[in-house]
């Protein structure tokens, strides 16, 4: 009899990526900051306007009733009962009012309690650093060139999303924390390009820091001499310049011997599959592959035949398509949602949190949980007792799952009767316009995700030995956000 079985896949699959800054649900979350903050900060100005206006009005004011006085003899002036109170009046109440107005600074106040209450929420140092290396490996990934992820250029198609040098710089300054230097030196490039475009010949502050780091970057991967050479140019224009220091500093530091880094060997492979494409010499018989419709897998398909494409024959990857409806999406996410909410609330909304929340484990006790776990039993056939409950990923910038198999080499402790992960059930939550390929590197097999589509392998070969060729991986989403749903039993 088939077992399965039920474990944390966490164990199994291994998120390589999975920080604060790499789920878009997350990123949508900080849109909403920066929405209060707009809010906050819109309130402040307003608010500061109407101050300024007030003092504006009093000193308008008080500059008429002078000229008023002018006009008049003093003494006639004072004479008037009336006169001479109000400027009595203003000397006692009035600027005492202003001088208290100015001193105590209460829309300053307001404006800075409400920026702290929002300083838990906002992004730290380590959640920018994540974001770029996210966007550092997706350039490698789908071969983009930092110019035209800066011109806004992404594999081939414009999006409104273009950055300034500063962006770019930034972009450079934190991947050269992050020891990236060839990236590190694309970026600064991009961002001297753009600068020269907006300044006139002379050397600013900001190029001279561009050059500096373009130094220290090519420094560090062993060409000293294009590291000097950098220097003299900026202090042949400046001699002053305390990039000097820099020079003389990398004069006395001995030179680098950068070690290349090596890349995992897998990684060739799954970065042509990512971009839909295969190694070269790889047969694949697209034509051997076929679609078609099943009316007969079980009673329930006789009205509404299953739409079945072969990705793979063996072993065997299929998709069913138009599977979900936007209405069952929906109702799949509210449950994630509710999910995440309960556990944000238990912990406060710590950041920490959010990591997991990524990830969300989601169980058949809910009407369309229940239905979703009956649509895949009647799709393959198996008994669902002891499937595994459902997980949820989101991905982010740059977001990928490594290679891995969903079968486990070693059951892990009290999960022995249920046994292994026969067979892996994934839905697919939405469409990616760009990137975010499931692919199977040892069958060069690259799967696009469809809304609403279920893709179904086996992990395990009839005689329940595990199938080493399901070696499976998530590509980064180049463009738009992936949710996708595994099932797997
Ligand atoms: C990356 O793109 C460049 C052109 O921009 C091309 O010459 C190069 O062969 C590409 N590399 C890969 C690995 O696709
Ligand atoms: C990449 O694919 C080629 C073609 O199938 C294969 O010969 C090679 O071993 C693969 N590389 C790795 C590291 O799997
Ligand atoms: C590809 O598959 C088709 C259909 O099964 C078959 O007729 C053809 O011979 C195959 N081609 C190769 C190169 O294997």
């Amino acid at each position: 009899m088939l077992r399965l079985s039920a474990t944390l896949l966490l164990s199994c699959l291994a998120l390589s990526y999975a920080e604060y800054y790499s789920s878009v649900d997350i990123a949508q979350e900080l849109g909403e900051v920066e929405q209060q903050l707009v809010t906050a900060t819109r309130q402040y100005v307003q608010q500061q306007q109407a101050q300024l206006n007030l003092y504006n009005n009093f000193l308008q004011q008080v500059k008429l009733e002078h000229a008023l006085a002018k006009e008049q003899e003093e003494e006639e002036y004072l004479a008037q009962p009336v006169q001479a109170f109000q400027l009595i009046k203003r000397l006692v109440v009035d600027w005492e009012e202003i001088q208290e107005m100015l001193n105590t600074d209460a829309a300053a106040e307001t404006y800075s309690e409400a920026v702290e209450q929002l300083q838990e929420q906002l992004p730290q140092l380590d959640d920018l650093q994540g974001t770029i290396k996210g966007l550092a490996r997706l350039q490698r990934i789908y071969n983009l060139t930092a110019s035209d992820l800066a011109d806004g250029l992404l594999n081939g198609e414009q999006t409104n999303a273009v950055l300034l040098w500063r962006d770019c710089f930034e972009i450079g300054v934190q991947l050269y924390e992050l020891a990236d230097y060839k990236q590190c030196l694309e970026w600064l490039q991009v961002a001297a390009k753009l600068l020269n475009e907006l300044e006139s010949e002379q050397l600013s502050e900001q190029l001279a820091e561009i050059y500096e780091y373009m130094a220290l970057a090519h420094f560090e991967l062993g060409a000293d001499e294009q590291a000097q050479q950098i220097l003299s140019v900026l202090l042949v224009l400046e001699p002053t310049h305390i990039a000097q220091h820099t020079a003389t500093y990398l004069k006395h530091r001995a030179a680098k011997c950068p070690k290349p880094q090596a890349e995992k060997p897998w990684y060739a492979n799954y970065t042509l599959l990512c971009q839909g494409k295969r190694p070269m010499g790889v047969v694949f018989n697209e034509s051997a592959l076929s679609c078609y419709l099943d009316f007969q897998r079980h009673a329930v398909f006789t009205l509404a035949p299953l739409k079945v494409e072969q990705l793979h024959l063996n072993p065997a990857i299929d998709m069913y398509h138009g599977l979900l409806n936007d209405a069952q999406l929906d109702a799949v996410q509210l449950e994630a949602a509710k999910l995440e909410s309960a556990r944000s609330t238990i912990s406060g909304g710590r950041k920490d949190d959010h990591r997991i929340s990524q990830q969300v484990w989601l169980e058949y006790n809910s009407p369309i949980m229940r239905s979703l776990k009956q649509l895949v039993g009647a799709i393959s056939g198996y008994d669902m007792a002891n499937a595994d409950i459902m997980q949820m990923a989101n991905y982010g910038i740059g977001g990928q799952y490594a290679p891995h198999f969903d079968f486990l080499n070693k059951l892990p402790p009290g999960y022995e009767t249920r046994g292994n992960r026969i067979s892996t059930n994934m839905f697919y939550l939405s469409d990616v316009p760009q990137g975010g390929y499931t692919v199977f590197l040892g069958l060069h097999v690259y799967v696009k995700p469809v809304k609403g589509a279920l893709v179904v392998w086996h992990n395990k070969h009839r005689s329940l030995g595990n199938d080493w060729r399901t070696q499976h991986a998530g590509c980064p989403v180049l463009q738009g956000s992936k949710r996708s749903y595994w099932f797997i039993s």
